[in-house]
């Protein structure tokens, strides 16, 4: 069926089978009945402030009370107002406080096989050294500092060194390019950067430091550089002045500087992400309301007991690693995986590998990973022993059955609950997750909503639509981990979530309720693609193509890919130029250098023009169709010259 006023194709495939958890997973679950969820929604639902007033009092430290718990006033909420408390504290010595001070906070391993185990007590001396590290280079309260960093303890490191002294951590992932990070940088004017001479993936070293220097010469806001010898080769340049290393600055430290009592709406973090536009929007979280969504989302969610040990395979450069490797795992007390390399090195086995030797208990992954690891073949699970695992999670985009039935079988041995978790960049945490000891799971659905979260579908003229239908997702009550604002950007925020439907949070996803009350998630109603689980905006790698000088335009659409899930195929035309394999590369290479190697083109198609609409918009739709190897279907009465998509075609 397709819903023409979006492009997007509805679901096809209903899927009909149901898997209870386990007994025995029940007796004992954080969330241990559907009475329980009940009550906790309910609670949550009708006495919003009551519910999340006493949950912070419970499960944060406070230095000093709030005296409200929500002031919302549509788009702009406060939560915990006038409350000081502090996250890194919550992470590190609320824990140590509570006697947790010898329980492994941080178990590493980096890609070349080299191990690190770091205690509760020993994370916060070295957070506590970073911070004091930080404040000699001149880092106060309110500033923000990029991070461009290996997967390495350092990483989480300085993030909570930046949280213990209230300056706000923007992190890049170690894959954008100079370009990429200079933008950031500029855009948040940055104050500080924290980098690493390099990092291992596949073997082989990536020069961070070299990408950062280019980013510095067109980064004028950024005063200080702090280098991390990760990799320790020889000839690593260091700008007198500008740049200084960690075992210089931060090693030598005290290691024992007290948290900053900080507002509750004290900034925490930027991260950027992918919007409907070209430009990357700096998603802002701040301190207690996202502290409370991460650890509540987290233990509720992973149904975190004492003694697992927890792994969450994202790198802390996007959203998952900052909320599920870092804040909320750290906050709940847990005892964290954390694995700096590719899953394939030095064979396809290494995951498997490593959930034997470190006995991980709970593991949390993306489905872009999860079909990789079909795809190179099940020997490589079958070797290892994986009976530690009782409960398996995923995120980052739909999971297919096919994909979910595979990571019950052969990696859940039939007896580990799955949870499909459905959130997003500005949403802080899980919005709606299967609860593992009581919801009976369908493979492809994120099924029913977190206490807070109430969702809601509707149709384009914001009215509610009928369950089982297609309609936009929207969130219809403020919660406490969703964003404050776009760094900088008032009227971008506003537009963008809130005024299409007024006073609701617009999500930019399509989704469906079935008549158990189960969501299902169908993809994005915007320009934005997902690419192995990353967002990208189809106008960014535009935007990168046309700044070629042989690209007169370009048109960016995602399309179907067994592995990625979607793959990037780019429609362009070009002058003075002939279109060949030579100048294809050119432009593969152009984007990396733009972007980063994750918004490299999978097909470029040269093309004499790109249909148009009467106004002029390129009509994305029809190439979608196109690129997904389809007839061009729907509706194509706006189309200004029909033989352009009879030539499009042509070109298989
Ligand atoms: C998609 C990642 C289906 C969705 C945490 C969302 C999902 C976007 C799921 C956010 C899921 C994430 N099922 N789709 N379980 N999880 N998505 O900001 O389109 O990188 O809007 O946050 O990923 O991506 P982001």
């Amino acid at each position: 069926m397709a819903d023409s006023s979006s492009g997007q194709i509805d679901h096809v495939l209903i899927e009909e089978r149901l898997f209870p958890p386990p007994a025995k997973f029940t007796e004992k679950a954080v969330v241990a009945s559907k009475a329980q969820y009940e009550e906790l929604y309910a609670a949550a639902r009708d006495d919003r402030d009551g519910f999340w007033g006493k949950e912070a009092q419970e499960h944060l430290h406070w230095f000093e009370p709030f005296d409200t718990v929500c002031q919302w006033q549509s788009p702009n909420a406060k939560w915990f107002v006038n409350g000081k408390t502090n996250a890194s504290y919550n992470c590190l010595d609320r824990n140590i406080d509570n006697g947790l001070g010898d329980r492994v906070a941080i178990l590493w391993e980096g890609e070349p096989g080299d191990t690190r185990t770091l205690t509760y007590r020993e994370l916060r001396t070295e957070v506590c050294k970073c911070a004091e590290g930080l404040r000699a280079l001149g880092v106060n309260q309110g500033d923000v500092v990029s991070v461009y960093m290996p997967m390495t303890p350092e990483l989480a490191i300085t993030m909570l060194a930046c949280a213990r002294i209230g300056a706000v951590h923007s992190v890049i992932f170690a894959g954008f390019s100079a370009e990429s990070i200079a933008d950031r940088n500029n855009d948040a004017s940055a104050k500080v950067m924290v980098t690493a001479d390099g990092l291992y993936r596949r073997g082989k070293v990536l020069p961070l430091k070299e990408t950062v220097d280019e980013a510095l010469a067109k980064s004028p806001t950024v005063e200080k550089c702090l280098v991390l010898r990760r990799i320790g080769q020889d000839g690593v340049s260091m700008t007198e002045g500008r740049d200084v290393w960690w075992h210089d600055v931060v090693e030598t430290q005290i290691g024992d500087l007290p948290a900053e009592p900080l507002d509750s709406e004290a900034p925490l973090f930027i991260l950027y992400t992918s919007g409907s536009t070209g430009k990357p929007k700096g998603i802002l979280h701040t301190t207690a309301g996202y502290n409370l969504w991460a650890k509540r989302t987290f233990q509720w969610v992973f149904d975190h007991q004492e003694d697992d040990v927890y792994w969450c395979t994202a790198d802390c450069g996007w959203i998952t690693g900052h909320s599920y490797v870092v804040y909320g795992p750290l906050s709940a007390g847990a005892t964290c995986l954390m694995y700096e390399g590719a899953p394939n090195h030095p064979q396809e086995d290494r995951f498997w590998d490593l959930v034997e030797k470190y006995k991980v208990t709970t593991l949390y992954t993306a489905p872009t990973a999860i079909r990789a690891f079909i795809k190179w073949g099940d020997e490589h699970v079958e070797k290892h022993d994986l009976s530690s695992l009782r409960l398996l999670g995923s995120v980052g985009e739909g999971i297919n059955p096919e994909a979910w039935m595979w990571y019950h079988e052969k990696i859940g041995g039939k007896n580990c609950p799955i949870v499909d978790t459905w959130w997003q960049t500005e949403t802080g945490g899980i919005m709606m997750s299967p609860l593992p000891g009581i919801t009976s799971t369908k493979p492809g659905s994120c099924t029913t909503p977190l206490p807070g979260v109430i969702p809601e579908i509707v149709d384009e003229s914001g009215q509610p639509v009928e369950p089982n239908h297609g309609g936009m997702l929207c969130i219809a009550q403020p919660w406490p981990g969703m964003l404050r604002g776009i760094w900088g950007d008032e009227k971008r925020y506003a537009e963008q979530y809130w005024t299409m439907v007024p006073g609701k949070y617009l999500t930019g996803d399509n989704a469906r309720c079935d008549d158990d009350g189960y969501y299902w998630i169908m993809g994005r109603i915007d320009d934005v693609i997902n690419v192995s689980g990353h967002r990208l905006s189809t106008i960014e790698v535009e935007s990168a193509l046309v700044s070629h000088e042989a690209v007169c335009e370009a048109a960016v659409v995602g399309r179907p890919d067994d592995l990625k899930g979607q793959a990037i195929a780019a429609f362009v035309t070009i002058r003075d130029r002939e279109p060949d394999e030579e100048l294809k590369k050119e432009l593969r290479l152009h984007v990396r250098k733009q972007i980063g190697a994750l918004a490299n083109p999978d097909d470029i198609r040269f093309t004499a023009s790109l249909p148009k609409t009467r106004s002029g918009k390129i009509m994305r739709r029809l190439l979608r169709d196109i690129a997904a190897g389809h007839e061009a279907t729907g509706d194509t009465s706006t189309l200004e010259d029909l033989s352009v998509l009879a030539s499009l075609k042509d070109e298989d």
